[in-house]
């Protein structure tokens, strides 16, 4: 019989206070992942769950009727568990719940959501944070930690089946919503990214606005069993992180959202506290890796709460050699004419 969520949390958390307060957290928040999940499968009980708001988020992206169900209620989540503050993409400031409570969440309550109306996979991402005595005088410096301060993370899929991914530090577990149970249970033990990839996930429609290190990453991964990998890739983007991480954890694979040139897109598109944190932290547990393309993610220090960042992030040694590529492109030796073919280096 696998174990329920509820055991999971009560035997990772044990007999210490803060743990159990994360873990009393989260509880709240898979309550609230059902609710969205059931608002997602009722079809938005009359309002259409994809329009246009007349709005953008605190991140600056349009809001959608959904982001905002969302938004709520993981707010009232975070008002029932023991949540000092709440950092949310849907708005411009943290939300004070209770000053001098121990733990912060930050939260992306509806990741993907560019997809809602075309009943692809979404999701919501969360993070928790410490809060410590010193960020009781200014609430914003909670948001300044790095990703390495994290007590627990995960995300939650809202896709054919109910999943929730999480860490609380000691590997990343999978949970599926059993409706005839009335909770989540867990589908495998600690999971594993293979080590090697064999698809990649980019937005290839940037191509012309990469820095030239990520089209030669990328070009090389299309050249195929004809280029200096010599392998063919393949390649997928749903466009929800959620979907395209849970992908690689359970078979591999590498995601890059890179700076661009695109005006506003100099650190990419995602956003670091709430999406590149909590993911960069379950991939981490889960044997693989996560960089700004050069530093590991889990090591930036945030200036904000909805600041951006590059994100690579995948099977270990292929985001290895994303940096690789980073640091000097040209001093690859599978891309040099002369070595291509007999580089003592090819991983
Ligand atoms: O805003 C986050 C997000 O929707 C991610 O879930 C996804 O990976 C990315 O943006 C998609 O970006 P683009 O629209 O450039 O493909």
């Amino acid at each position: 019989m696998p174990s329920s969520l509820d055991a999971y949390l009560g035997s990772a958390s044990g007999q210490d206070p803060l743990r159990q307060k994360v873990a009393d957290t989260v509880r709240h928040l898979a309550a609230a992942a059902v609710k969205v999940r059931n608002t997602i499968i009722a079809g938005g009980s009359g309002e259409s769950l994809g329009a246009s708001r007349d709005a953008t988020n605190g991140g600056g992206d349009v809001q959608k009727e959904l982001d905002v169900v969302a938004d709520r209620a993981f707010l009232d989540a975070a008002k029932a568990a023991p949540i000092a503050f709440f950092g949310s993409e849907e708005q411009d400031e943290a939300v004070v719940l209770k000053p001098g409570e121990a733990l912060a969440i930050a939260i992306d309550p509806l990741d993907g959501s560019s997809n809602i109306e075309t009943n692809v996979s979404i999701g919501t991402i969360f993070s928790i944070l410490p809060v410590e005595e010193a960020h009781q005088a200014d609430p914003k410096s909670v948001f300044t930690q790095p990703g390495s301060r994290q007590l627990a993370a995960g995300f939650f899929i809202y896709g054919p089946q109910l999943l929730l991914v999480l860490t609380v530090g000691n590997g990343t577990h999978v949970f599926i919503f059993k409706p005839g149970f009335g909770g989540f249970v867990e589908l495998t033990g600690s999971v594993t990214i293979a080590d090697r990839a064999k698809e990649f996930a980019i937005n290839a429609s940037n191509y012309r606005h990469w820095d030239p290190q990520i089209r030669s990453y990328i070009d090389d991964c299309l050249a195929g069993t004809e280029g200096p990998r010599e392998r063919d890739f393949n390649m997928r983007w749903v466009g929800s992180m959620v979907a395209d991480c849970y992908r690689i954890l359970v078979r591999g694979g590498i995601f890059l959202y890179p700076g661009d040139g695109r005006q506003g897109y100099q650190k990419g598109r995602l956003r670091l506290l709430y999406e590149a944190n909590p993911v960069a932290f379950c991939v981490e547990q889960a044997g693989g890796a996560a960089t700004d393309g050069v530093n590991r993610i889990l090591d930036i220090v945030p200036e904000g709460l909805h600041v951006r960042t590059p994100l690579v992030f995948g099977s270990k040694r292929e985001v290895e050699r994303v940096g690789r590529y980073m640091a000097d492109p040209s001093a690859l030796s599978e891309r040099s004419p002369l070595f291509g073919k007999r580089s003592l280096f090819r991983a």
